[in-house]
């Protein structure tokens, strides 16, 4: 089976990784010369807009995937027309819109913070004086990473945030495409990851709780501590209305903010994510190889944990790869990418058979990486 995917970057290199063991072959298609998954796939380097490019990449392929969110609705919708296209083109555009991705969580059921687009300097002194501060604004399109949004404390905010938000990129009137969103003041971020087959068939990862900094998805920890059965059924059904109203396939992610005993929908990802790397040691089947048989049509793999485990990212800067393998249960994914301020360059999953026992491995690798998110009672608690 030939797989094509969108984007070429670390989503990409470990998709294109779990799919040789299966008797695939990949096509990554990707702008960047140095794109990581062209170190171990075909790469087509051409821009999105690119159209012989595109029908290129498409030629001799069974089924085409994305790991990018922001691929233009023309390519998807070009290749979706001609090949079996997984996810669907609708989760694609969904996901690339903050309102569209609220609406949508309205029309499932699914709780989430307040919101008011806002598209003047007016509209947005309305919203704020509607869903009172603090507040975060956020561009519609394009964010990540905490990129693209700025939060609104005390009044005289506004004028900062409109300046720093409100023209657009690429000349668009200032102020078009902005959503204000009420500051929730979670107790946790969790976030929950699925898989739907072609035949609808669907599984479900454990809730994890994960940590940022400066924006950035710093750890995980899968499954989450103090989750009980009825809080990981609820955030399934969550899951599972979003894939049905988007006639899913492939790996789903929901982020979610754990807030006075609710669970609030934040984003979604139409793809692999980086909270379920985890699941590359830590699960029976990994996010990957299970995305993999979702878009292939094969029987998905199952989700159910390995013991406990821990995922910290690598970032900007590299451990020696001998330190981090000389730790009982670390387990080393490298991305093959120059090390850059910010840039997410690898991650290590940690796997041990309780909590005291994670506990103790993590320390030793967050003393290799800098990590200083807080466990919480995670460490501490009897197992
Ligand atoms: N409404 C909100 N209330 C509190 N914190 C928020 C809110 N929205 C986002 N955040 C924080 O900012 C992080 C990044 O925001 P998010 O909407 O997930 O954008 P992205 O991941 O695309 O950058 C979240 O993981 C969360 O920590
Ligand atoms: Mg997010």
């Amino acid at each position: 089976m030939h797989v094509g995917i969108l984007g070429g970057g670390q989503l990409g290199r470990m998709l294109a990784l779990a799919a040789y063991p299966l008797g695939m072959h990949v096509r990554v298609f990707d702008p960047a010369p140095d794109a990581c998954a062209g170190q171990v796939a075909e790469h087509i380097e051409a821009k999105f807009t690119n159209a012989e490019a595109i029908v290129r990449f498409a030629e001799g392929l069974d089924v085409v995937t994305f790991e990018w969110e922001n691929v233009p609705s023309v390519a998807a919708g070009y290749l979706a027309g001609r090949l079996p296209f997984f996810p669907s083109v609708l989760a694609l555009e969904t996901a690339q819109d903050r309102l569209d991705e609220k609406l949508l969580f309205e029309s499932a059921g699914l709780e989430t913070a307040p919101f008011r687009t806002v598209e003047t300097r007016e509209e947005l002194r309305a919203a704020v004086a509607a869903i009172r501060l603090p507040a975060l604004l956020k561009t519609r399109r394009d964010g990540y990473d905490g990129k693209g949004q700025y939060v609104l404390r005390a009044p005289a905010d506004e004028d900062k945030a409109w300046e720093t938000l409100g023209p657009m990129p690429g000349g668009s009137a200032p102020g078009a495409g902005l959503l204000l969103e009420g500051f929730v003041a979670f107790e946790r971020e969790l976030s929950i990851v699925g898989v739907r087959g072609r035949r609808g068939d669907v599984r479900f990862y454990p809730l994890v709780e994960n940590h940022h900094r400066d924006g950035i998805l710093r750890l995980t920890l899968a499954p989450a501590p103090d989750v009980a059965p009825e809080r990981q059924r609820e955030a399934e059904a969550m899951l599972l209305e979003v894939m049905e109203e988007l006639e899913y396939v492939g790996v789903l992610a929901i982020e979610l903010f754990d807030y006075q005993g609710r669970l609030l929908a934040n984003e979604i990802a139409p793809r692999v994510h980086n909270s379920g790397h985890w699941s590359m040691d830590g699960a029976e089947a990994g996010q990957f190889e299970n995305h993999m048989r979702a878009i292939a049509g094969l029987p998905l793999g199952s989700t159910e944990p390995l013991g406990v485990s821990a995922m910290v990212n690598l970032i900007g800067t590299l451990p020696r790869s001998e330190d981090v393998l000389a730790i009982e249960g670390a387990h080393l994914h490298l991305y093959g990418k120059e090390p850059r301020p910010g840039r997410k360059l690898g991650h290590v999953n940690v796997v041990a058979r309780d909590r005291d026992e994670l506990a103790a491995r993590l320390a030793r690798v967050q003393a290799l990486t800098g990590g200083e998110e807080r466990l919480g009672s995670f460490g501490a608690r009897e197992t």
